[in-house]
């Protein structure tokens, strides 16, 4: 008897000391399982005389009892421990910020032209840079716009005093560029074709509203090489604007068009659906002109010193800003150069989404918004 106390005291006193689940159930195996110090003295008793057997059945029935309840305990005791250390691991501090907050934001217009850069990067094309002061040969003359010609005026033009000792020569003073496509110009003259190039850029014109600023983006595009056609011309472009708008498929149109340095002349224009309130590309049945664009004319490719007996090309002209605000949706085009960043952390971007035909262009939508 003294010994079943014992044992008892012991078993108890073991589970007592366990300080998590799995030892308690060791405690519990050594006890009461198949091989169990307990287990083993009920299988004895089938060897003892019928007395002993009947007195020390009772008395370990009882103490298997107490056991019982003895794990059961521990068992409850050690359940909530483990819930509240497991709670405590997964707390939450629900007055923290939702994700560290970046400071930094990129600007819609350096976003679209990442956009538009990723895109034309893939095709193949180089990036072109020209300067923002530019003589009147490169962003008129060669482009077959001569002095006097009736489509200079339709470019609000700045010309720059840049000799203040000599009288203003309006012919031949600098200006601010009025467009890209001066940059089509000096690729020539530096590169024989095959010639692929993208020019992005800022380019001004006395102009202010809603949607002119006196200073804006374009992105010039120019393709030469023998053979180009009119067909090349289309498949690029709506591969671009299929790209751009993330869409699989989108209703384009290209509509007759006049610009001095090409011929033919096209403007594109992109399926979309107008409301009051909003603008849906890429369904309804209205349109929305996109981009210029046109086969290089003879006159152009000689003044950047190309044969055009031998080469042919396509050239186009995108106005960043235009597709800014179309894109993500932004109604005015001052408010682009504000340098408020209340607006900029509304409609900016983070920086740590780049854009990649990959990775995805605007990053599901990736509006820090
Ligand atoms: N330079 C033109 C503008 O500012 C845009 C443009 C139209 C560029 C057609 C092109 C083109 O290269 O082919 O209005």
């Amino acid at each position: 008897m003294e010994n079943l106390e014992q044992i008892k005291s012991e078993i108890i006193a073991q589970i007592n000391a366990v300080s998590d689940l799995k030892a308690l159930d060791d405690v519990r195996v050594s006890a009461m399982g198949k091989k169990g110090r307990i287990t083993e003295m009920m299988k004895n008793l089938g060897t003892l005389p019928l007395e002993e057997k009947i007195a020390l059945g009772k008395n370990l029935n009882v103490i298997k009892n107490e056991i019982e309840s003895a794990l059961e305990a521990q068992k409850k005791i050690l359940e909530e421990k483990a819930l509240n250390e497991k709670l405590a691991q997964e707390k939450i501090d629900i007055t923290l910020p939702i994700r560290p907050e970046t400071q930094g934001r990129i600007h819609p217009v350096s976003k679209i032209y990442e956009e538009v850069a990723a895109i034309f990067g893939q095709m193949g094309f180089e990036i072109a840079e020209g300067p923002d002061i530019e003589d009147q040969f490169h962003n008129f003359n060669a482009l077959n716009m001569p002095a006097n010609h009736p489509a200079r005026q339709m470019q609000d033009t700045f010309y720059l005093n840049s000799d203040t000792t000599k009288p203003f020569d309006m012919d031949t003073a600098y200006v601010a560029r009025t467009q890209t496509s001066g940059i089509q110009i000096r690729t020539m003259e530096k590169q024989q074709p095959p010639i692929r190039i993208i020019a992005p850029g800022r380019t001004y014109r006395s102009d202010y509203d809603a949607t002119h600023t006196p200073m804006f983006h374009q992105v010039e595009g120019l393709v030469i090489d023998k053979n180009i056609t009119m067909a090349h011309l289309k498949g690029c472009l709506y591969d671009f604007v299929k790209a751009f708008f993330e869409l699989d498929e989108l209703p384009v149109r290209y509509r007759p068009s006049y610009f001095p340095f090409t011929e033919p002349s096209a403007e594109m224009d992109i399926g979309c659906l107008k409301t009051k309130t909003e603008l849906k590309v890429g369904a309804g049945t209205d349109w929305l002109e996109i981009l210029g664009c046109g086969m290089v004319h003879p006159n152009v490719l000689k003044a950047g010193g190309i044969d055009p007996n031998e080469y042919q090309g396509f050239a186009f002209g995108l106005g960043l800003d235009r597709l800014a605000m179309l894109k993500y949706g932004i109604p005015d085009l001052r408010t682009f150069f504000e340098s408020d960043v209340r607006w900029l952390k509304h409609y900016g971007f983070t920086p740590l989404d780049i854009s990649s035909m990959t990775g995805g262009l605007s990053n599901n939508g990736g509006l820090a918004r």
